[in-house]
């Protein structure tokens, strides 16, 4: 038995070492409402993780950048990226997402519903609004915000707002759950929770990620409960208690994208959680949970035996299991 475990332990060493380098597959960047790739912040986020990982980073942007990112809704968003990553050459053997808040879930649209696009392989999350957000994100005082908090408390799932107010897409009030079911033109989509809707197409394409990379902020005070980042959410009909992953997957039936496949079957969810407020990651915290992914040349994980044995599927699950009650603990 010994013997046959080194011969085995030699033989994966052996593979991963020698196995033929294929250069790293490029990145897109999809920001968060209000950016645009113009804007220093993501264009330097998109040069620094570049050069750390030695991969092509292409910030993707959506019509005129931060005010369509308002107002253009979340499907037509998708669209477009969809269209533009066809056109890519670059990316037409595949690539990585690297999704920015509200960008999370336009990445999230193209990996599910982009028909013919290029396989989509690890997919970066930092601060995605995965399960719904109970307010609206920050604003400010402006006239628009003052106008956007009126309509909010009135319309939100009307099809006016739906169709003209990008973030709309993903308010999901739990006190309101049958209106969002019905109005809610995005998310309920995207999470495949209707199920008389449910497309298995989405959740195939979902669960074939080969890594999904979901970093919550600690000091998150945009997304409302930040555990949104990690899938959790509220249960329905309620603000209390917040729910981890785990318990919103179990209790919530409806989300029907295999996600809890892709996480206790195969592995492949990685739960992250760092200091700093909405998107302030620091560079080390960038090179630690984000690089590794990005410079990751393995093209699929099905053939490489030492992938597979390094990838300690148990310990996973171990540490996703601590990470939960360490989160349930600080969250009673
Ligand atoms: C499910 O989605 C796929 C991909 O967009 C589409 O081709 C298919 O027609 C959809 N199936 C149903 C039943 O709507």
């Amino acid at each position: 038995m010994m013997a046959f475990l080194l011969k085995f332990i030699s033989l994966a060493i052996f593979l991963s070492v020698f196995a033929p380098r294929s250069s790293a597959i490029p990145f897109i960047v999809l920001h968060g409402i209000g950016d645009q790739c113009a804007n220093k912040g993501v264009s330097q986020f998109t040069k620094l993780l570049s050069k750390w990982s030695g991969s092509e980073g292409y910030c993707i942007e959506i019509g005129s950048g931060a005010w369509d990112s308002w107002v253009m809704p979340l499907q037509e968003q998708t669209n477009i990226v969809c269209q533009k990553v066809k056109e890519m050459q670059e990316l037409s053997m595949g690539y990585n997402i690297v999704g920015l808040s509200q960008g999370n879930l336009i990445g999230r649209g193209v990996v599910e519903f982009c028909d013919g696009g290029p396989p989509v392989k690890n997919f970066i999350s930092l601060a995605g609004p995965h399960a719904g957000t109970a307010s609206v994100p920050l604003c400010g005082s402006g006239i628009i915000c003052m106008l956007v908090d009126d309509l909010i408390k009135s319309q939100i799932y009307s099809d006016y707002i739906q169709a003209h107010l990008a973030p709309s897409g993903y308010l999901k009030i739990p006190t309101d759950i049958p209106a969002y079911l019905e109005g809610c033109r995005f998310l309920p989509k995207l999470n495949n929770e209707i199920p008389s809707e449910r497309n298995s197409t989405y959740k195939e394409r979902f669960s074939s990620l080969q890594t999904l990379v979901l970093i919550m902020f600690e000091q998150e005070s945009v997304l409302i409960p930040r555990v949104t980042s990690w899938f959790g959410y509220y249960p329905d009909g309620n603000f209390t208690p917040v729910l981890s992953p785990l318990q919103t997957t179990l209790l919530n039936r409806r989300t029907g994208i295999g996600l809890k496949k892709l996480w206790t079957k195969l592995g492949r969810v990685k739960f992250i959680s760092v200091q700093g407020g909405h998107l302030r990651i620091s560079d080390s915290d960038m090179q630690k949970y984000m690089v590794p992914y990005l410079n990751d040349n393995r093209r699929s994980p099905k053939f490489s035996v030492s992938q597979w044995f390094l990838s300690a599927r148990g310990a996973m699950k171990d540490r996703v299991r601590s990470l939960e009650e360490t989160y349930l603990s600080e969250h009673k």
